[in-house]
């Protein structure tokens, strides 16, 4: 793009359109009350912008649906796959290339196959379903990211580096024998989609080797990482986005990843590494549960969209663009004097509902009544990253709050147009202006993992 010209504009025409529902008030109160205050349940059709997440809600471009039409659906051998794992080599430099059906399943590989029970996963911080995972193998997923990553009003660039002298302790109290690998989110979704500096992929990475220990990225918004990276890290500013990419995976054995989220495609995912040995235990399990390790659970038309998609996540216009939606958001939430997450992620932009609803307890789930009321008020789905996702219950009955009460305001990939956000910051100033008035809820239902999926919420009673 000019550089002359300040606004930065979607490096995109739109080429199909899909008709979005508006609703009333009454019936959005309704829905709230049949899904039991739960976004999660809430039927997609009732709402107008969802910005429940990232994951497989993009837009793929017209080179992807055409990649999609020649998709070699062969059982063994197909040449999509192939394709496939020649664009994620080229972009990691891993050896080894083992698609699945999304992030979760190369996360279940991996641990099943390396993580034992009283095992420590250390990571910057995990996403939830890479802890739960984790404990599922009775392991401890642990949290190491810098003091200044768990403060949503402090500014710095790269708030999702991990702490590495707490990492130095942790291998020295836990033993190099207990922490089958070291693990670095990119970006650091649930503390804020915040970037890790290259320095910092660096010396973590030197420290887990010097002890034996692998890294492995979980690499769902590396491109998004990069971008951060050439923006803000000295000496990256001339590089692409490809080279600080390839630059990020070679100080590491291997990734998981999403390809719902940079892999701009609706389904998918791979596990990539460099290790022999665990490459072929981990395709073992891949045959008995998620397919031939040419296609893992996906259709040969899904790896040509993902292939496809990687090469376009890398291009500095549409990088440009996608990081200057979110910091449009958050310039106009600061503006009329809501709390966020500083300075604003890649992905999205997080509300810290602690900061803006003070008289809420996180024993009422701040950030879920503040979801709530953004769905009330406009028809907008957002996402609770607090104490309903993270809260941890106690014996005595009680529950130990999570770090952060956050509302996520999560912008999918290429779908909504500048007027779309100026609608959403409408909804939320409104919503602001009679904040004193929100009310906290209880949960009266829960599942023992992942709770927030499925956990059915009630209002608490007026006195
Ligand atoms: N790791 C991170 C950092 C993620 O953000 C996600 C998914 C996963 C792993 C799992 O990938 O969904 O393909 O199985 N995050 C989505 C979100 C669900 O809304 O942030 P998956």
């Amino acid at each position: 793009m000019d550089p002359l010209f300040k606004t930065i504009i979607e490096p995109f025409r739109v080429k199909s359109v899909e008709q979005i529902k508006f609703t009333t008030r009454e019936h959005r109160e309704e829905v709230l009350r049949q899904a039991g205050y739960n976004l999660f349940l809430i039927a997609a059709e009732d709402v107008l912008i969802d910005l429940l997440t990232d994951s497989g809600t993009g837009a793929m471009s017209a080179k992807q649906w055409g990649a999609m039409m020649v998709g070699d659906e062969s059982y063994a051998g197909s040449r999509s796959f192939f394709r496939l794992e020649a664009v994620v080599r080229k972009i990691t430099g891993f050896k080894h290339v083992i698609p699945t059906h999304q992030g979760r399943a190369a996360e279940r590989i991996l641990f099943s196959t390396a993580v034992k029970a009283g095992d420590v996963v250390p990571n910057n911080t995990h996403f939830d379903t890479t802890r739960a995972n984790i404990e599922y193998a009775g392991a401890e997923a642990r949290d190491l990211v810098i003091p200044e990553g768990r403060q949503p009003g402090v500014i710095h660039p790269f708030k999702g580096n991990m702490d590495v002298e707490a990492l130095r302790q942790t291998i020295a109290e836990v033993g190099r024998e207990h922490i089958p690998m070291v693990m670095l989110t990119l970006t650091n979704n649930s503390g804020g989609g915040q970037p890790v500096s290259m320095a910092n992929i660096r010396a973590v990475s030197e420290i887990a080797h010097a002890h034996g220990i692998p890294l492995i990225i979980d690499a769902c918004r590396f491109a998004e990482n990069s971008w951060f990276i050439k923006q803000r890290e000295e000496g990256y500013a001339d590089k692409t986005p490809l080279e600080i990419a390839r630059e990020t995976f070679s100080y590491a054995d291997g990734c998981t990843m999403s390809a719902k989220k940079d892999g701009l495609a609706n389904i998918g995912g791979f596990l990539a590494l460099n290790d022999d040995a665990l490459a072929a235990q981990c395709r073992n399990l891949l045959i008995l549960t998620e397919g031939f390790p040419t296609y893992g659970g996906l259709a040969g038309y899904d790896m040509e969209a993902i292939a496809q998609g990687l090469e376009e996540v890398l291009e500095e216009d549409y990088l440009r663009y996608r990081i200057r939606v979110t910091a449009y958001l958050a310039e106009a939430l600061l503006k009329v004097g809501v709390p966020i997450v500083q300075p604003p992620g890649g992905h999205a932009v997080y509300i810290d509902a602690r900061a803006m609803l003070p008289h809420i307890p996180p024993c009422q789930y701040p950030a879920q009544a503040l979801a709530v009321e953004l769905y009330r008020e406009g028809g907008v789905r957002s996402v609770e990253i607090g104490s309903l996702m993270f809260g941890k219950p106690q014996p005595d009955g009680t529950e130990k709050p999570a770090m952060l009460e956050l509302v996520r305001l999560t912008i999918p990939r290429r779908v909504y147009t500048q007027s779309h956000i100026d609608y959403v910051i409408e909804v939320i100033s409104r919503v602001n202006a009679r904040k004193d008035s929100i009310r906290g809820f209880r949960i009266v239902e829960q599942a023992p993992f992942l709770r927030h999926f499925s956990a059915r919420l009630a209002p608490v009673e007026t006195d």
